[in-house]
């Protein structure tokens, strides 16, 4: 019934609109909803997972569910208090910066709905950290829910010059830790659409960053946004780099950015060029995931990020290596209801191999 309804009803409407327009309609809604008990109610009884328990802990951290939400839906964390009620187990807040940021010229989002993906040319539009750990003091967390940050460097000219942009993450870092807030801390190396390019996915500029970040005292698990556009050898280079690291893990990964793995490039907006989103991630972050699992044992916890449209691609990436599972392109294609089957499915992907 709720699927039908998203599909039938829902989707056909929304996808006639401006797609950043429904973004921001949905995170205004939610932000409302949350302080709510009834609007808490209704989503939770439409969306929340109540089988049996696919809790799982990683890096001391416990999930309720392995799913959530990946950076870049509630970059502002104004859905910090309402996401449980959809299915996700934690989220990935941000990308946040040093400075606020209003991000690209519109137009800078766009779905390519017969190729299953969202061309992203946001530039990582935010309030800043200092407003955003200030509204996230005064939200209500929801018991068992994760709330990761994800750092960026501020999307400006000021910080496209590499001593300013590892300043500009440090800073981020620094107040997070400072006022003790995130359980984890994501270090966003791979966004493609900011001044300076993606300055951080070579072992020469990694380093610098990460040695900088390690001189800020920390006790939560922090991890890398791996791009997922590097062949296997130069993506390994960075994960021996990594391993250098008190860093605990990975998440594989960000957006794509060649056009021609999409099933219909046609699709692509004439006027802007941004990351894909969605099934053109699917095997390149895939197969990452496999290969870092192969190589790297346990080394890395790895969160599979990229193309879950389904359950069999979510079941995918867990056999394939993943233990945490982020997502946003399947649940804006598929509906909301795709978080719960997913935990669902995992219920019974345990039992059978139990
Ligand atoms: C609208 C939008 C904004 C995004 N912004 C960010 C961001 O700020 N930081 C980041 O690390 N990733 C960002 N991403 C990338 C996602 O976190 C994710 O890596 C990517 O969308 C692949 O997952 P998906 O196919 O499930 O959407 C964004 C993605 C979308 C769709």
């Amino acid at each position: 019934m709720i699927r039908f309804f998203y599909k039938k009803v829902l989707k056909p409407i929304l996808f006639h609109m401006e797609a950043e327009s429904v973004h921001n309609l949905f995170v205004k809604l939610g932000h409302r909803a949350g302080k709510w008990k009834l609007g808490r109610w209704l989503l939770g009884s439409a969306y929340k997972y109540k089988g049996p328990t696919v809790e799982k802990t990683v890096d001391g951290i416990r999930y309720m569910t392995p799913v959530l939400l990946a950076a870049g839906f509630d970059y502002n964390g104004k859905l910090a208090h309402i996401l449980d009620c959809v299915g996700f187990g934690g989220e990935e807040i941000g990308s946040v910066t040093a400075r606020p940021c209003e991000g690209n010229e519109k137009p800078r989002l766009k779905r390519m709905i017969k190729s299953q993906a969202l061309v992203v040319f946001k530039g990582l539009k935010n309030d800043g950290v200092d407003a955003i750990i200030k509204r996230l003091k005064k939200t209500k967390k929801p018991k068992g829910f994760v709330w990761g940050i994800s750092i960026a460097k501020t999307n400006d000219p000021q910080s496209a010059d590499m001593a300013e942009g590892i300043e500009d993450y440090c800073y981020s870092f620094r107040r997070l830790n400072e006022e003790q807030i995130g359980d984890f801390y994501t270090i966003n190396i791979s966004c493609p659409n900011v001044h300076g390019g993606e300055s951080f996915t070579t072992p020469d500029m990694l380093r610098p960053l990460l040695t900088k970040l390690r001189e800020i005292p920390t006790t939560k698990p922090v991890y890398i946004k791996m791009p997922i556009i590097l062949p296997w050898g130069s993506f390994d280079e960075l994960l021996s780099l990594i391993d250098s690291f008190p860093i605990k893990g990975v998440v594989i990964g960000n957006l794509n950015k060649d056009y021609t793995d999409a099933d219909f490039p046609e699709e692509a907006p004439a006027n802007y060029r941004g990351g894909l989103s969605g099934k053109v991630c699917q095997k390149l972050s895939t197969d990452l995931i496999r290969k870092t699992k192969e190589k790297w044992k346990d080394r890395f916890t790895i969160i599979g990020c990229g193309g879950i449209l389904t359950v069999s691609d979510a079941m995918e990436k867990l056999e394939a290596g993943a233990d945490l599972l982020q997502l946003i392109t399947g649940m804006i294609f598929e509906g909301p209801h795709l978080m719960k089957d997913i935990s669902k499915a995992i219920t019974k992907r345990e039992s059978f191999h139990s």
